[in-house]
């Protein structure tokens, strides 16, 4: 297994689309290792979640995983999942605000408006069809993962960009937001 590199804001990959993955495709050995590489990336920079188009693949999946995470303090943990073809809509019109950060946007972060609950539908990586509800966290996770999937990062997505800040700056400024 091999750390790959990861796309910086500004890489064109990063604004592109990304294709479906054919069914025929999942099963395939280099389409398994491109899925065991964007796990040990992920883990490797202390990502919560990694999509294909952050390590320069163009295509429609998404790993996720929320372990006790250092840089995610008090986050509910999530298991390791594989999102492919994933879509998602969201259940109710609530949203909450949070903080994001982005592996391919080193060392910031902003309040983001994103919906609370969501259904979700994708393969596994075996195939699998998934048809699941995402609340809170994990549903902000999912929505920034298939932000990425369509060309999008989650500056996109920030109504006020005045809260952005170094990660510094937001444990000294910021700390009791
Ligand atoms: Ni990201």
């Amino acid at each position: 297994m091999a750390i790959l590199k990861v796309a910086r804001l500004g890489h064109p990959v990063l604004r592109t689309p990304a294709g479906q993955v054919p069914t025929e495709a999942v099963g395939q050995a280099d389409f398994q290792r491109l899925i065991d590489n964007m796990v040990v990336t992920m883990r490797e920079y202390d990502g919560v979640g990694l999509a294909a188009v952050q390590v320069h693949e163009s295509l429609q999946v998404a790993v996720l995983e929320v372990a006790e995470n250092p840089r995610y303090p008090g986050k509910a943990a999530l298991p390791l999942s594989v999102l492919i073809n994933p879509t998602i809509r969201p259940l109710g019109d609530e949203t909450e605000e949070d903080w994001e950060g982005c592996l391919s946007i080193p060392e910031i972060r902003g309040l983001v408006p994103r919906y609370k609950r969501l259904r979700v539908i994708a393969l596994d990586r075996e195939g699998n069809d998934l048809d699941f509800v995402a609340e809170g966290f994990h549903a902000r996770v999912i929505q920034h993962e298939v932000d990425h999937l369509r060309g999008h990062v989650y500056l996109d997505r920030m109504p006020d960009l005045s809260t952005l800040t170094y990660l510094t700056e937001l444990s000294r400024y910021w700390a009791n937001r």
